[in-house]
């Protein structure tokens, strides 16, 4: 090829991506609808058999030509038929399939088999529906895509019985992803547990089914609801082919890694199969939650990024023009539930000069709740403690120059409180069997209409009447005995989705009445994080585990999926978990790296506490935009032996830079290396000052290729440093 021939060629393969029409295109001599999401694309092809099958999950294609038409494999000798062999992007249970289906179903006469062939489809810009049915019967499922710039591809499900007669739905996922067919790939999830929530586990994929779920009615601190999986080849921070994906739903839920004997590697998720069992009268549909899928050829730490985008942009309230997160006070640590206005204001006065801006009141304001065994349920504020309801307090805290936040556990109950004793028929029970508490406390049944009416009539009277600018919303257990009495047997399985779907409806209500209202979502920590809640709140706690060394790798698992933005951070008094002491400025540095906040008791503060965490407020609100908004890059890893940590923040338009490095544990003779850092304009001059004062100025290229010296000595040594292009 001539060399003008070849840089013809080249400049329209560069340029073709922006020259594609649309975002998502039908190409009817092969059948294959082709979906570009930024610089990911995802193709599925209508095969030979009108089943719908993956072509593509991974980066760009440019060109049409590349896809030929979908056609199915034969299958292996008499055991694995077409059906399991053949990728399918949405299976029924039918027809020969033993991999995971997406959906499985008993029909009204019997009939336990499913297959689905295309039938028609709508493309709307950035969104896809492909309806497919059944082979005889009119079941049907449309399925939902929608394409977003940062790589990043959603996809729902409705389900629809347009036969005569009832359909009973034993699973019904959101959507299945498929990867390039191979072995060798490796897992990454989050698990934990109460005050360990986020850790990470990775493991090699290997054949067979991996189930990670949650059967506990909300999302879980036990597993969350995101995976990655990287290629043979092994990814870093910085490089390999990583794929993604996230489910949005706060109630049980299930993802399924599977490698096939056909060395098909696919992940199935939706709603938990456990327990599960919808009916569907003729007419009736079931719109499943969002599954969100995505692709980075650059490692782990630019899915993240690109994930974290993608949130900030289209899932957090208010997108990208939303506040940043203010610095809150929150009692918890230090008051408990020992709660009253004049306690309460004596801290908020001291919060005050911190350089606070919300002050928010946790557990206790309310019934009869001075310890966890009584009064959760009674949201009528307690007037020993109030005596001038809460406007006292709030107004306190707002001649303070503060907004105010309270805390509220809506989905639960107390045996000894008056709404038990009213209601007990509210609990979650199955009638004439024990219940089982859990820190004395009872689950409302929130799937009952009545139960809804009331804890939405609860909230709005709190926020109607006294001036919220924010609800911290916990939820301190899991659901047992999951009884649902008032309806029939045979419906009484739908009582997790319809959990699930009437505190979302609760939480929308409440904030298309109450639109200053900001929300936290809480469950005892990190228990109810996930992309369903986090369209509805703009932050969450993410642990009740404040021990600054322990929440490093809390952290650091929960960057991963979610964006630091919507991570809360509170620095707390010590020893606290673990017995652990560690430095202030150590707790600072750690919690920095979210949304900030504090929740020790002040009382108990000497002044050069004060002095240091106004110093630090003052620089945390210099930099949060960055924090908040910016680009993650994660430097050092809390999880290597070393004991060092580091992290980077660049803001979107790369002005503003800042880092965070912390040491565990000085080994004698044993300097920290110097932290190359990430992200920065290599013919750039950036002016760097640490937290202690010191400046210097350094260039991008030296920064990134020679990196920062650190000067961290000691245990629990931290620093941190902001750059700020010149
Ligand atoms: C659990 C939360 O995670 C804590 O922060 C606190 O709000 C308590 N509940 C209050 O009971």
């Amino acid at each position: 090829m001539s060399l003008s021939l070849r840089s013809l060629v080249l400049c329209s393969a560069l340029l073709a991506p922006a020259f594609a029409a649309d975002p998502i295109r039908y190409l009817p001599a092969t059948k294959t609808f082709v979906l570009d999401a930024g610089p990911v694309t995802y193709a599925i092809g209508v095969n030979e058999k009108g089943a719908l099958q993956p072509l593509h999950w991974g980066g760009r294609l440019w060109r049409d030509g590349d896809f030929a038409a979908a056609r199915s494999s034969q299958g292996w000798a008499s055991f694995d038929l077409s059906a399991t062999t053949t990728p399918n992007e949405y299976p029924g249970y039918g027809g020969g399939l033993f991999v995971e289906p997406a959906v499985k179903a008993t029909l009204a006469d019997g009939t336990r088999d499913l297959v689905f062939q295309y039938q028609s489809h709508e493309i709307k810009g950035d969104t896809l529906i492909i309806r497919i049915k059944d082979i005889s019967y009119n079941l049907e499922a449309a399925l939902h895509y929608k394409v977003y710039p940062q790589g990043i591809i959603r996809k729902h499900t409705v389900i629809t019985n347009r036969t005569a007669a009832a359909v009973v739905l034993e699973s019904a996922q959101s959507g299945a992803w498929h990867l390039p067919a191979g072995e060798g790939y490796r897992l990454t999830t989050l698990y934990g547990r109460w005050a360990g929530e986020t850790q990470m586990a990775q493991e090699v994929i290997q054949p067979g089914l991996k189930v990670v779920e949650s059967r506990r009615g909300n999302t879980s601190a036990q597993a969350n609801p995101w995976f990655a999986i990287d290629g043979p080849e092994r990814a870093t921070e910085t490089s390999g082919r990583v794929w993604f994906g996230a489910i949005g739903w706060s109630g049980n839920w299930r993802l399924t890694i599977e490698q096939t004997p056909h060395q098909q590697v696919r992940v199935t998720g939706g709603l938990n199969p456990f327990d599960f069992s919808h009916g569907l009268k003729p007419g009736e549909s079931l719109e499943t939650p969002s599954f969100y899928g995505g692709y980075s050829e650059h490692g782990f730490g630019e899915a993240s990024r690109a994930f974290h985008r993608f949130q900030r942009e289209f899932i957090l309230p208010g997108g990208l023009t939303s506040k940043p997160r203010p610095v809150l006070y929150n009692s918890w640590e230090a008051t408990e539930m020992h709660v009253d206005e004049a306690g309460q204001t004596e801290l908020a006065k001291k919060a005050a000069t911190l350089g606070i801006e919300r002050f928010v009141m946790d557990d206790g304001w309310f019934g009869a709740r001075n310890t966890d065994k009584a009064g959760l349920g009674d949201w009528t504020v307690n007037p020993q403690k109030f005596p001038n309801g809460l406007k006292g307090l709030i107004s306190n805290v707002k001649a303070l120059g503060m907004d105010f936040g309270l805390w509220v556990e809506p989905e639960m109950v107390n045996p000894d409180s008056e709404l038990y004793r009213k209601h007990p028929e509210w609990a979650m029970h199955f009638p004439g069997r024990p219940r089982s508490p859990a820190r004395n406390q009872l689950i409302l049944n929130m799937a009952r209409d009545d139960v809804k009416e009331y804890i939405f009539g609860v909230l709005d009277k709190i926020v109607s009447e006294n001036e919220i600018a924010f609800l911290k919303w916990d939820m301190n257990r899991n659901a047992s005995e999951p009884g649902w009495p008032e309806v029939a047997p045979a419906e009484q399985k739908k009582m997790w989705l319809q959990y699930t779907r009437n505190v979302y409806e609760i939480i929308d209500r409440l904030r298309a009445k109450h639109p200053k209202v900001e929300i936290e979502s809480c469950s005892g920590g990190g228990g109810r994080i996930d992309l369903g809640i986090l369209t509805r709140v703009e932050q969450v706690w993410t642990s009740d585990n404040t021990d600054a060394l322990d929440r490093l790798k809390i952290q650091e698992g929960y960057t991963y999926a979610y964006t630091p933005k919507a991570m809360m951070a509170w620095v707390t008094d010590v020893p606290n978990f673990n017995g652990r002491s560690t430095p202030l400025n150590f707790r600072f540095v750690v919690a920095m790296q979210g949304s900030l906040g504090i929740g020790n008791n002040l009382n108990k503060w000497k002044d050069e506490d004060f002095t240091l965490a106004r110093k630090m407020i003052a620089y945390y609100k210099q930099v949060r935009g960055t924090v908040q908004t910016g680009k993650l890059y994660r430097l050092a890893s809390p999880r290597a032996p070393e004991g060092f940590a580091a992290t980077q923040y660049v803001a979107e338009d790369g002005r503003q830079s800042v880092v965070f490095a912390t040491l565990h544990s000085q080994q004698y003779g044993r300097p920290v290396p110097p932290l190359v850092l990430r992200g920065l304009d290599e013919q750039g001059v950036y002016k760097v000052t640490w937290l202690d004062g010191r400046a210097q100025t350094l260039s991008g290229a030296a920064l990134m290729r020679r990196g920062l010296t650190l000067d961290l000595k000691g245990d629990y040594a931290a620093a941190s440093a902001v750059l700020e292009r010149q």
